[in-house]
């Protein structure tokens, strides 16, 4: 049965989400049919299409009580929204339906595990909701919230663990068809863990152990976890928040990590062996994967951060938050490797391309310009001249452009869109460490309208970010101190006929 919020988000959605048009959203990027979206959830693949639910709020721009928005795709690039999947209706979640996860029951209903959040006030008036799991039972259309909600609260929680900050599940299946599920939580010491959860049916949860703990080194709060096999690793993959940055890492205070090591699922033992940054960009953050039929893991995450969403929403806008292009993960020299889906391949269309061009002055190639578009660009140094700086304008016109710029000499790869159209002053440039190659850099950038996504040597870093530079503004140039070799290859987005 639809619960009179449900009915009134989804009456919501369809009278004013239709107003929006095509060509002012991202074309191949999820963005919320009305209002505001963040976190992904319930990223899975079922019944032959690929769903993707997110943290929303429809009637305004700005995060409320969250509902789950809901878009179905083939092939992760063409999406159709669906209706609203829940809606806060219910006494344990009347504070909103936080983040998620989806599996595929054996019976071949599609299982929601989304955290509930309970208003409740403290004894000296102050607010502080508290947060249990819970399902809602569905065929990929419709859900119903189970009768024996919330199926995991408090008294499921080891000694010291916080009900107040209990948050985002992330189940999987395991091979013997059984259900694991991961959990974000807050401990005694202000600072987070993962928790992991078992399951026969998906219905009736118990706790099994702590995964990992943070113990206030990497951020406080642990939140939105995954837990997968990637070549031969086991990932634990979560999104600290309040985390200082170190070195060159870690610099968005919502931070995102790969926790890369070693799983004995019989003693349900976690080795942690390394960590590693997810992006390096301005605009991620809790990411969730996804593994396909063909044996992929999928990954996608907001494009957005908290503290950059105070001052970057654009004027008028009727909807904010999208997701990252999704990303197929590897493991390549012992870290973790990040690429665009080979989907986005089928949809290139014009190509343009240049072979050793050699750059200096400012330099505008013809042909190579746009807004929705997949580059790869390729530096290398001549012989007999050094380069102190290669730099590369996109969304150029007049008076705005967003820059992306290497220094061989300290090996930062910088981003900037201080020069976009921003009228507020919040971060708008951000650095990374790549690997020296001798001053070659290959660069894949994708463009859609609002955003680049940043793939460095062939997915070694990704550096992810938002804007909202108008549209006429296509121009791209490439510019040198000193003197480079660049080559280009450049498509077009060709999405002829979709409307979404
Ligand atoms: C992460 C997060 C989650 C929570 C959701 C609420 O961005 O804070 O922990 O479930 O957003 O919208």
């Amino acid at each position: 049965m639809t619960s009179e919020a449900l009915q009134k988000a989804r009456e919501y959605e369809e009278q004013f989400g239709g107003n929006i048009r095509r060509e002012d959203r991202p074309l191949f990027h999820l963005s919320p049919r009305v209002g505001w979206m963040n976190d992904p959830n319930g990223f899975s693949y079922y019944k032959g299409q690929y769903h993707l639910f997110y943290q929303y709020h429809p009637y305004s721009i700005q995060w409320g009580p969250m509902h789950w928005g809901h878009a179905v795709s083939p092939d992760l690039l063409h999406w159709e929204y669906l209706p609203a999947a829940i809606a806060p209706d219910t006494d344990y979640d009347d504070a909103g339906c936080f983040s998620g996860s989806a599996v595929e029951l054996p019976d071949g209903r599609q299982l929601l595990m989304y955290t509930g959040v309970q208003r409740q006030l403290r004894e000296d008036g102050a607010r502080q909701d508290l947060q249990t799991q819970c399902l809602a039972i569905g065929d990929g259309l419709n859900y119903e919230k189970w009768t024996a909600n919330p199926v995991l609260g408090d008294a499921d929680l080891p000694a010291g663990f916080s009900r107040f900050d209990f948050r985002d599940p992330k189940m999987f299946q395991n091979e013997d068809g059984s259900y694991g599920c991961v959990v974000g939580c807050r401990t005694e010491d202000d600072s987070g863990a993962i928790l992991l959860f078992e399951s026969a049916d998906g219905l009736d949860w118990h706790f099994v152990t702590v995964l990992d703990r943070c113990y206030n080194e990497f951020g406080r709060m642990w939140e939105c976890p995954d837990f997968f096999p990637l070549d031969g690793r086991q990932i634990l993959m979560c999104s600290p928040q309040d985390m200082s940055a170190v070195g060159m890492e870690f610099h968005n205070g919502d931070c995102t990590m790969f926790l890369l090591g070693c799983y004995d699922p019989k003693e349900h033992r976690f080795e942690r062996e390394g960590v590693q940054a997810v992006d390096y960009g301005l605009d991620f953050y809790a990411p969730q994967t996804l593994l396909a039929p063909d044996g992929r893991r999928i990954m996608v995450a907001w494009m957005q951060n908290w503290d950059t969403c105070v001052g970057g929403q654009p004027r008028g806008a009727s909807w904010f938050g999208q997701m990252t292009l999704p990303r197929e993960l590897s493991i390549r020299d012992g870290r973790v490797i990040q690429v665009p889906i080979r989907e986005l391949d089928a949809l290139h269309g014009r190509k343009i391309a240049y072979t050793d061009i050699p750059v200096q002055e400012e330099t505008v190639l013809r042909g190579v310009f746009g807004r929705t578009i997949d580059m790869t660009v390729k530096v290398r140094p001549l012989a007999d001249c050094k380069y102190s700086q290669f730099r590369m304008k996109v969304a150029a016109g007049s008076q705005h452009y967003t820059s992306i710029t290497y220094s061989p000499q300290t090996s930062i790869l910088r981003i900037s869109r201080e020069h976009s159209g921003v009228d507020r002053d919040f971060v708008h440039m951000r650095e990374c460490f790549v690997r020296d190659r001798g001053g070659e850099i290959k660069l894949r950038v994708i463009l859609d309208r609002f955003s680049a996504e940043i793939f460095v040597n062939d997915g070694e870093q990704v550096m992810s970010m938002t804007f909202y530079t108008p549209q006429s503004a296509d121009g791209i140039s490439f510019q040198c101190l000193g003197k480079v070799l660049m080559s280009v290859e450049k498509y077009d987005i060709a999405m002829d006929g979709y409307n979404l």
